[in-house]
């Protein structure tokens, strides 16, 4: 059975992600923040999910605002909620979003950036960021490398197992396109010992550095540094992700 991205997988993605050490992202981000003068305030988390990315903030923030359009993914979210955080749905690339509103970071964590398949889309969500962010703020998110794309994901399929289930992921990797569009199915065990499968396609860009780069730059973003994920070195041609902190 095929269901949107995001609807499926929302049910297992916790689990899914237990591997990657979300808490580990967590703290790297942070300590990005803080190397860019984050001392404390309003934090916004762009594609947050279940909110792996958005509950750590909670210790250090004054409020922080998840926004999401999967209703699945956020009804996980909502289950354990901070008292000083909030949940939202709405498309984080459309016009006007969240207006009025400031905020001293601006996150946009696991790939939600290259989620982002049309370049105006991604264009308007980060002129939303901009009108968004205090002057003193910054903009943290990742994006998948061209390496990670031609070498991780494309072709082999991954099993991971999982309590109850088991998730398949095979991606495709168009490199004249830039397209990525990877198949995920998840099989779930009945208690009565049956098995169902869901399918969801997930379609993702490539933005390369200097892409980033030029759409920053139109968005109104006057400073951008880029690193290797989960360092605070300049990626090299064999880094799978880059993190990028976008200042006005
Ligand atoms: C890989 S998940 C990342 C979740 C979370 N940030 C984390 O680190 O675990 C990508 C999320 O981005 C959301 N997303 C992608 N494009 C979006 C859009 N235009 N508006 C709102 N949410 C979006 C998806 O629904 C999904 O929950």
């Amino acid at each position: 059975m095929n269901s949107p991205p995001y609807t499926a997988f929302a049910r297992v993605y916790d689990r899914w992600c237990a591997d990657l050490d979300p808490a580990r992202w967590a703290r790297y981000n942070l300590a990005l923040a803080r190397r860019h003068g984050f001392t404390g305030g309003r934090v916004l988390d762009l594609g947050c999910g279940t909110g792996l990315s958005t509950r750590p903030w909670a210790r250090v923030a004054e409020t922080v605002l998840g926004v999401d359009r999967s209703a699945e993914m956020l009804r996980r979210a909502r289950r354990r909620r901070p008292r000083n955080v909030r949940f939202l749905q709405a498309d984080i690339a459309a016009p006007g979003l969240l207006r009025g509103e400031t905020f001293q970071v601006v996150l946009a964590n696991f790939d939600v950036v290259n989620y982002q398949t049309r370049l105006r889309n991604l264009l308007c969500l980060f002129r939303n960021v901009r009108r968004l962010l205090a002057p003193v703020g910054c903009f943290l998110f990742d994006a998948v490398t061209e390496h990670a794309y031609r070498r991780v994901l494309h072709g082999v399929p991954v099993f991971q197992p999982l309590p109850a289930g088991l998730v398949i992921l095979e991606g495709r990797y168009r490199e004249r396109a830039g397209l990525w569009r990877g198949e995920m199915t998840v099989l779930l065990d009945g208690r009565d010992g049956s098995c169902r499968a869901l399918v969801e396609r997930h379609d993702q860009r490539y933005y390369s550095p200097a892409r980033l780069r030029r759409l920053l730059r139109a968005a109104g973003f006057a400073r951008c540094h880029l690193y290797a994920t989960l360092t605070i070195r300049p990626p090299g041609p064999r880094a799978e992700r880059l993190t990028v902190v976008a200042r006005p």
